[in-house]
């Protein structure tokens, strides 16, 4: 008794403190924007590229990057640019980093009029992208496949660290679309297919990034992106049309999104494409009533690269680039990341002094921007000295990144206990994957693309060079066999073969994102196919490692391969960590966030409706994935018993408790991750065959059970219905986990 009160009351004192230091916090934003001209205003709302402000026209990696003071002045003095992003080309060192920040919040602190500070922002998709040196993280899909929040959470945090000890304070990360659409070049940078799933796994990163407080030298403020529907382009190119009813996107995309915000992230860079017709650059329901009005979002919301122009331009909604700004501004935009022209900054002046774009807009704008600046404490730390990050690339941050990998690491197929693999055998090790540090860490890898090599760090190993650490140089052979899509030497690879036990073949996906991703087939490239064709005929085992941006096909050699290793983009360790699940140092505990589609012209979600399994009566069966979302294979054996809930029936204000017993009945120790399935069996929108309703990774040793409990509320049975509102109906519901359920009652 006396504890909780004395809880309570601490709790009390908490909350009054952080209202008065919020009060206060409002207040100083109302004395700045009263002393504010509409051009200083206006500035606050346009991000420029760091190109903008540099010496020479375009960034070319040849050149030092350099700050050209005079246009930093015209830029910050002139048009009072409160936001500046991006790299030029490609990775800098910490130093560089510095230096170029340090002179632009100089100029903002000591020349400009108002002082305030420039918010500078940065793509550290996986780590600190940017920054060399930096610790680099599976990607989002890889690490969705650990379905460990606490490893994502620490993921975040080491990032931010590191983005912070580059002198930026604010990462344009992290991504919270559903990868529901295999052919999308952005898939590897999701939390996978399931808003459950991604819901927990953006919590846990924006926590990492954040904290409770990110005013504090070692966080920085997330961005969510891209707000809201961008992975669902019919055709599966970037930026191309999405159609999508409000219902679909209230119960699956908007969900992630949604808890971010409720859990302190205070920005979101807007969706590229169009949704229904309308770009969401210019959706006054999209940003105003639902994002700022709905979620009472208190932050800002800007622009996705040069999207306001593309109004104009791409999407023809806008007669001339002025009305563009007009429609996008009075839809809720905060700040137009325009980011290679300043006449944003004279054509919203100009719309203001029109009465096209209420000033109260431009006030709210401000208003939101200058609260995240003061938030992340920027008026009095522009940045933190660069000593005060002795942790910045150390391998105590890469120990964590490595672990992260190898709960990543998902193994798909192991036909006869093949893995793990004797150390004393002879390997070849061969495929495009093999010997390079880029298929293993994807795009935003020290340039956009992720595809250079001369930025690569020398002291991470490849694949094949980790295994030649684990089993001995003289066990290894090495033939790369092809490119990512031409032949090299097959031939030889075959040559090599006859003389191992065991071939490990890795195969790999060009790194890729946005529109340079864009492909026309799923299927795996046909060099590479043939790679597995041709040494399948060795009869030689074959180990597959898979190292890819997306689900790409593999029917073809799937059934010649006895194992598939699934490893993403598993980073900057991910060589290390493949040779110690291969070679059985570490148990594989990954499961797949996604549902891995057989054919081309076959996608489905694991969640799929009852309509879509019809086809086998004539043949076919849409759902006849690869492999299973959820799926994921270990060395020993888990087995599920004693399925129980606490009652049958339940009401509206009640909840039900869900128990499982799970026993490691193999001969090693393993993490299985026990997930928990409902299936709604009549409802008035056409109900899915199963939703994921809570999951929890358990380590058990060799003979250990362990019982895992859930409660179900009866909130977490809804879905959302034809008028687009949230509700729980009355009925049957199945319970699911492992191959047992148990149905239960819900009444009204
Ligand atoms: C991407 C964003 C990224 C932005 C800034 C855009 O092209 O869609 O994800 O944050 O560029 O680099």
């Amino acid at each position: 008794m006396t504890l909780k009160f004395i809880s309570a009351s601490l709790l009390c004192v908490f909350c009054t403190t952080l209202n008065a230091q919020q009060n206060d916090t409002e207040a100083k934003i109302d004395k700045l924007i009263s002393s504010m001209t509409l051009e200083e205003k206006v500035g606050q709302m346009t991000q420029l590229t760091l190109a903008m402000v540099c010496k020479g026209e375009a960034f070319d990696d040849k050149k030092n990057i350099e700050i050209d003071p005079v246009k930093l002045d015209s830029v910050l003095l002139k048009y009072h640019v409160g936001s500046i992003l991006n790299t030029g080309t490609h990775t800098l060192p910490r130093e560089k980093w510095y230096e170029l920040i340090t002179q632009i919040q100089k100029v903002a602190a000591e020349k400009t009029r108002l002082k305030i500070p420039v918010l500078y922002g940065v793509d550290a998709i996986h780590g600190a992208t940017y920054t060399q040196g930096s610790t680099l993280f599976p990607q989002e899909l890889a690490m969705a496949a650990t379905w460990n929040p606490s490893l994502v959470e620490k993921a975040g945090a080491i990032s931010a660290y590191e983005v912070r000890a580059s002198a930026i304070p604010w990462n344009f990360s992290p991504v919270l679309d559903l990868a529901r659409q295999p052919l999308w070049s952005r898939f590897f940078e999701t939390f996978g297919e399931d808003p459950y799933l991604a819901t927990q796994m953006g919590n846990a990163i924006v926590q990492g990034y954040q904290g409770k407080d990110f005013n504090h030298p070692e966080k920085v403020a997330a961005c969510l992106k891209h707000y809201v529907g961008y992975s669902f382009a019919f055709s599966g190119k970037d930026r191309t049309p999405i159609l999508m009813p409000e219902r679909l996107l209230r119960e699956y995309y908007l969900v992630p999104f949604q808890n971010a915000i409720k859990n302190g992230a205070m920005t979101v860079m807007v969706n590229s494409t169009e949704i229904n017709g309308t770009p969401v650059h210019a959706d006054y329901h999209i940003l105003t009533e639902i994002l700022k009005q709905e979620l009472n979002f208190q932050g800002f919301a800007v622009t996705d690269w040069e999207d306001i122009i593309m109004l104009h331009t791409v999407h023809k909604i806008a007669p001339t680039y002025k009305d563009a700004i007009a429609m996008a501004i009075n839809a809720g935009i905060d700040m137009s990341m325009t980011p290679l022209d300043v006449s944003f900054c004279k054509l919203l002046t100009e719309l203001v002094k029109e009465g096209k774009v209420p000033i109260s807009r431009i006030d709210d704008a401000v208003r939101r921007i200058l609260r995240v600046k003061y938030k992340l404490g920027l008026f009095e730390h522009p940045y933190y000295e660069m000593k005060s990050y002795p942790k910045f690339g150390s391998a105590e941050f890469a120990e964590q990144n490595l672990q992260t990998a190898l709960e990543s690491i998902t193994l798909l197929k192991n036909k006869n206990d093949i893995l793990p693999l004797s150390k004393n055998k002879k390997v070849l090790v061969t495929g495009v994957a093999a010997n390079s540090l880029n298929p293993l860490n994807g795009a935003w890898t020290h340039t956009w693309q992720g595809v250079e090599t001369k930025f690569n760090p020398t002291n991470k190993k490849t694949i094949l060079q980790a295994m030649q650490d684990e089993i001995g140089g003289d066990k290894v052979v090495f033939v790369q066999g092809t490119d990512y899509d031409k032949d090299l030497n097959i031939a030889l690879a075959v040559k090599e073969a006859q003389n191992v036990d065991y071939i490990i073949v890795c195969l790999g996906e060009k790194p890729s994102t946005e529109k340079p991703g864009d492909i026309d087939d799923l299927t795996m490239d046909k060099a590479q196919l043939n790679l597995v064709k041709e040494l399948a005929k060795t009869g030689k085992p074959i180990i597959l490692v898979l190292a890819e941006n997306r689900p790409r096909i593999i029917s073809e050699i799937e059934p010649l391969v006895d194992a598939v290793v699934m490893t993403y983009h598993l980073g900057n360790e991910g060589g290390r960590a493949i040779p110690e699940i291969i070679f059985g140092d570490v148990n594989p505990s990954g499961k797949l966030p996604f549902t891995y589609p057989r054919f081309t012209g076959s996608f489905s979600t694991y969640d799929y409706k009852a309509s879509e399994t019809r086809d086998q009566t004539f043949g076919f069966n849409e759902i006849n994935p690869q492999y299973t979302f959820g799926s994921g294979l270990s060395y020993t054996r888990f087995q599920y018993s004693n399925l129980t809930i606490d009652k049958n029936k339940i009401s509206e204000s009640d909840s039900i408790k869900v128990s499982v017993e799970v026993t490691n009945t193999g001969s090693r120790e393993g993490k299985e991750v026990v997930q928990l399935y409902v299936r709604d069996e009549y409802a008035s929108i056409t109900p899915s065959n199963k939703r994921l309703k809570g999951f929890s990774k358990v380590n058990l040793k060799a003979g250990e059970s362990t019982v895992v409990t859930f409660i179900i509320h009866p909130k977490d049975l809804a879905f959302v219905n034809a008028k687009n509102e949230w509700l729980t109906e009355a009925g049957d519901f199945t319970v699911m986990i492992d191959k047992m359920s148990k149905g239960f009652l819900l009444s009204k």
